[in-house]
Order: structure tokens, then C-alpha cells, then sequence
């Protein structure tokens, strides 16, 4: 195979990005369909970009038999029922995160891939082929700073986008903030540590919104959790960061620790003027992860070519969808959760 088909699930604000990186930026990619349930977006992506198929119905879209491959980017809600349709059709996947919003489905979906040992299926957790959380994989593993026995988190959503949020969650089950938000840090701590989590006691409230009490989810939250080595982390959430998109990552170890996006600069710009001394922040995903949601799909595809294995599983989205879920019986409970018990 030198060309991978691949038909894409979701044109939305990531499916987008998504699209165009297999369209125009992945070597031995061919983007061959779209699909959404908003035929505009459809017809306008077909349009601009040249695409030969186009679905409002995914189901159609599986019939189509030249396709290599299937690319999910609708919403979560949708992950495990697709993931499942496309392998039993043969398709190799790539599914965006989270697997799944309860455990029951994402559970069934580990069976489904695990049933289809020789289709390639990923996740899209793409910290991991982010260059400066790839650089600290490689520093601690080369001993650097030690053994490591804590990790502290800041995963922020700006308070602009929280308008369009509460509209979203308001019509659409989003699984709560920790396993909406929190995912991708689950999946970093259990990367960087070498651990499962064991315990965790969450917390966390509705404070410059109320509305989120409203639809029983908490603006901002922590979790604190306790790993089956002894290691712990602290995982701070939430949707108002005034300053904009603010992920953070601390990793501390026996002999030292290393920080990712302390600062999340823009760019290396640096504004001085009568307010003060100004660095813009990320407004958003897209800008913070261009180059991450590029090299995980080049990885996708490169694993299809070359007939192995992406090193993110499917056990790894179970593995984070129970952090996950412990952390929200934990805040809605207002107690300690023990994971596997
Ligand atoms: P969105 O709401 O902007 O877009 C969803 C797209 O799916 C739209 O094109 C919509 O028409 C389409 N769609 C909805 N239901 C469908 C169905 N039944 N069949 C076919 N198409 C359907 O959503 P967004 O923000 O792009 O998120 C999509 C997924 O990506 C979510 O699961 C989210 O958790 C994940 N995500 C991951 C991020 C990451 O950093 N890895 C960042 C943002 C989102």
C-alpha cells in the first residue's frame, strides 16, 4: 500500500485541523471522504479541497470500500459507536479522545480492538508527539531528574470560549470536566510515572459562573490522586483562565524536576509598554498543538505503511477514562474514590 485512503468522522473546530493535515501535510496520505451531519460543511470542505466523497450519514461512509482508513473527530459522545462500526467494516482507526464517557463502552471498545489484532487503532492523545513533552519523556527516562514521584497539572480553557461551552453542555452530555479536560493530563501522568492510579479525592465548584451548577459540573476543579506506586499528582481544571489556553506541566523527581508551558507564550514576543511588560498567551488548542495534531497523524499513517503499532493503545484511553471517572464519582460523592475496587 503507498497511499493510505483515509475518510474523516467530524469537520468541526479540531475535525478541521484534522482534515487538512491529512489532505495536504501527511506523506503517504490521501484524505479520500468527509463526513458530517451538516451537509454545508461537507460540501464546502469537498469544495475547496478537492475531496471525491462526501457523507452526511457515516454509516454510508463505511460502505465505501476504496477508504484505507477512518479518522473520528465528532463529538465524544459518538467516539466508542464509530470506533466499533469501523473496525468490524476493516478499517484502520484513529479516534479522538476520550475513548469513551462511561467505562461500560470503553471497556467494550478495548474488546473490539483487541478482536482486531492486525487493524491499526489510536487515540488521540497527542501530548505525547508534542516536542517539549516528547523532550521531557526523554529527560527523565535518561535519569535526569531522578526518580520521579510527583506530577502537578494546569489544563485552563479561556474564559472567552466559556459562553459557547455552557451552550454546548447545556444540549450535550461533555462527561464533566475531569474526564472532558483532565484526559490528556491522566494520560501524561500514567506516561511519566509509570503508574495506574489507585485513589483520588476531587473537589471543585462553579465560581465566577453559576450556571454550571446548573448542568451539575464544576467550572473549576482539582483532583488529587494517589498512584499504585506511592507517586502523586495534583490535577487542576478548568474553564475559566482569564489570560487564555494555559497547560502546564510539572514533573518532579528525586534529584530535580522540569516544568513544561510555565509560561504559555504565544510566541517569543515581548510587548514593554506604559501598562508594563506584555507575552500573549495561546487562545486555544488549535494554536498550542499544531504541531502535536500534525505528528500524531503522521504516526497513524506511518503505522498503517508500516504494518506495527502506534505506541498510544486503546488500554491507555481505558486506563485514563478510569482516572477519569473516579475523579467525577469523587466530586459528585465529595469523597475518596478508590480506583479498581
Ligand atoms: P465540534 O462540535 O466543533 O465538531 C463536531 C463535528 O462532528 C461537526 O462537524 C459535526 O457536524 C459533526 N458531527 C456531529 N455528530 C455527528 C454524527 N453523528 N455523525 C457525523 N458527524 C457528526 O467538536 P470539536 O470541538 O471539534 O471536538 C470533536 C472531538 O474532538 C471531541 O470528542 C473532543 O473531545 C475532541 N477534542 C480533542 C482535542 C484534543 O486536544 N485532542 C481538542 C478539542 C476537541
Amino acid at each position: 500500500m503507498k497511499q493510505v485512503k483515509v475518510g474523516i468522522v467530524g469537520l468541526g473546530r479540531l475535525g478541521r485541523q484534522h482534515a487538512e493535515n491529512l489532505a495536504f501535510r501527511i506523506p503517504g496520505c490521501e484524505l479520500a471522504a468527509v463526513c458530517s451531519v451538516i451537509e454545508s460543511e461537507v460540501e464546502e470542505v469537498q469544495q475547496q479541497w478537492n475531496i471525491p466523497y462526501g457523507y452526511t450519514s457515516y454509516e454510508e461512509m463505511l460502505e465505501n470500500k476504496e477508504l484505507d482508513a477512518i479518522f473520528i473527530a465528532s463529538p465524544s459522545g459518538f467516539h466508542c459507536d464509530q470506533i466499533k462500526k469501523a473496525l468490524a467494516a476493516g478499517f484502520h482507526v484513529f479516534s479522538e479522545k476520550p475513548l469513551g464517557l462511561y467505562l461500560e463502552e470503553a471497556l467494550e471498545v478495548q474488546e473490539a480492538v483487541n478482536n482486531h489484532p492486525d487493524q491499526v487503532f489510536m487515540l488521540g492523545f497527542m501530548r505525547r508527539y508534542d516536542r517539549s513533552y516528547m523532550a521531557a519523556k526523554e529527560a527523565i527516562d535518561r535519569g535526569e531528574i531522578g526518580e520521579p514521584f510527583m506530577i502537578r497539572c494546569y489544563g485552563l480553557d479561556p474564559a472567552s470560549k466559556m459562553d459557547g461551552f455552557l451552550q454546548f453542555a447545556r444540549a450535550n452530555y461533555s462527561g464533566g470536566l475531569f474526564l472532558d479536560m483532565s484526559i490528556h493530563d491522566f494520560d501524561l501522568a500514567r506516561w511519566y510515572l509509570g503508574a495506574e492510579a489507585k485513589e483520588t479525592w476531587a473537589i471543585g465548584g462553579a465560581y465566577a459562573r453559576p450556571e454550571f451548577d446548573e448542568i451539575n459540573d464544576a467550572e473549576t476543579g482539582a483532583a488529587m490522586v494517589r498512584f499504585e506506586n506511592n507517586a502523586m499528582g495534583i490535577f487542576v481544571a478548568g474553564r475559566n483562565c482569564a489570560h487564555g489556553y494555559h497547560i502546564e506541566t510539572e514533573i518532579i523527581g528525586t534529584k530535580g524536576s522540569l516544568r513544561i508551558g510555565t509560561v504559555p507564550e504565544k510566541n517569543q514576543v515581548v510587548i514593554m509598554k506604559e501598562v508594563g511588560v506584555i507575552q500573549e498567551c495561546f487562545d486555544g488548542f488549535l494554536e498550542r498543538f499544531e504541531q502535536a495534531y500534525q505528528k500524531e497523524a503522521e504516526e497513524f499513517i506511518n503505522c498503517i505503511l508500516e504494518q506495527r503499532k502506534p505506541e498510544v493503545t486503546v488500554e491507555d484511553g481505558v486506563k485514563s477514562t478510569e482516572l477519569g471517572y473516579a475523579c467525577k464519582q469523587s466530586y459528585e460523592s465529595k469523597e475518596l474514590v478508590k480506583l479498581n475496587e
